[in-house]
């Protein structure tokens, strides 16, 4: 049987797995909550939304996104205080980034509102998946794919947009030990780079297994043409400390405009750490770690938060960052997850609170 809230039809699980999640336990996105949001794109128009059961999807050998990898998605959280009222963060930005993928990839783009109410009328229903633990959140994946069938290599008539939903716990285990990319590039000017498309994530496994195979966590991108400039870390922008100043590239056609990336700034800022943003050089980082005013680098990413980086590769030589009593990364990491979790003052209004 199903109903309808705010325009969806919502088809609920006949029973729940709630049961089955060891909330002390949670790794990150590998167990999922009972429903899912679905909503169809075809004879040129978004279908009415529906949630139901979370499940598996059929789709004929001939779909678009087998062949042609016409898939775009986004990574954001909800987060529950200790009143249990539910959070999210800048969701709006993940919306439209959404739609900067989608006309990329030649993806229809979705209206608003099928993504807001389609997305908290889903936390709604699963609000007993989101972790109350420390440091543990509901990771949520909006994504979009061609659903549409055939071998022409042309858009798809027919995509899917979906909703899923994962009690999570951190990214990374420990400290992440970093590789600085000298042969392989993540993206290219002109290229697909700013836009969050599957396949990027695709191009990086083979590069990424490499440098774990040498004892590394994630790759540190550098710049297509000579691997001259550092541009991101794997699904994390990255940022550098030099003495005081903490400094990050500018983003560009090859660099994803992170919302952690962008909030970081804006506090770091505020809190009294100068900050540049700037083109950044390996050379510069490498003289940086051999003469002592290399403070520390960190990953920051919504699935990431702020992973702190212990050292990283080049060249055949391993460097160390030094362990700081007073560590940006911490500082900030505090600073944002407060705002996130409702356990501060958001003076920039970027707290989305998800009304019963
Ligand atoms: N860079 C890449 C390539 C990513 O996949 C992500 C993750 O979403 C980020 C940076 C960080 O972006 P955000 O802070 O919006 O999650
Ligand atoms: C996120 O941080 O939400 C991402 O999308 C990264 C993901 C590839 C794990």
């Amino acid at each position: 049987m199903s109903t309808e809230i705010n325009n969806i039809i919502v088809e609920k699980a006949k029973t729940s797995k709630i049961d089955q999640v060891d909330f002390d336990n949670l790794k990150f996105g590998s167990v999922f909550t009972d429903h899912m949001l679905v909503c169809d794109y075809k004879n040129g128009s978004w279908q009415t939304p529906k949630i139901v059961p979370y499940q598996p999807i059929t789709l004929d050998p001939s779909s678009k996104i087998f062949h042609y990898g016409q898939s775009i998605f986004e990574g954001m959280k909800a987060y529950k205080d200790d009143q249990g009222d539910i959070f999210l963060f800048r969701p709006l930005d993940n919306y439209k980034r959404l739609n900067i993928s989608a006309k990329r990839m030649a993806i229809p783009e979705l209206p608003e509102d099928y993504f807001m109410e389609g997305l908290t009328t889903l936390l709604k229903l699963d609000h007993d998946f989101i972790p109350t633990n420390d440091g543990s959140s509901l990771y949520i994946r909006p994504f979009i794919f061609a659903s549409g069938n055939g071998f022409h290599a042309s858009p798809a008539d027919e995509y899917k947009f979906i909703i899923a939903c994962a009690p999570s716990g951190s990214y990374f285990s420990g400290k992440v030990k970093v590789l600085i990319e000298q042969t392989y590039s993540r993206s290219a000017n002109g290229g697909v780079g700013y836009a969050k498309a599957g396949g990027n994530y695709a191009g990086q496994f083979y590069p990424t297994q490499l440098a774990i195979d040498k004892g590394y966590n994630q790759v540190i991108w550098t710049d297509d043409t000579d691997h001259k400039y550092i541009e991101e870390a794997g699904a994390m922008n990255i940022f550098i400390r030099i003495n005081d100043t903490l400094i990050t590239g500018p983003t560009s056609d090859r660099i994803l405009d992170g919302i952690t990336r962008k909030s970081i700034l804006e506090i770091a800022k505020d809190n009294g750490i100068p900050t540049e943003v700037r083109k950044i050089t390996v050379a510069e980082v490498v003289d940086a770690a051999k003469n002592g005013t290399l403070k520390e680098m960190f990953g920051a990413g919504t699935a990431a938060v702020i992973s702190p980086i212990a050292g990283f590769g080049y060249n055949e030589t391993d460097f160390d960052l030094p362990e700081l009593t007073d560590s940006y990364a911490t500082k900030l990491k505090k600073l944002i997850t407060d705002i996130q979790y409702n356990k501060s003052e958001d003076p920039y209004g970027w707290r989305f609170k998800v009304t019963e």
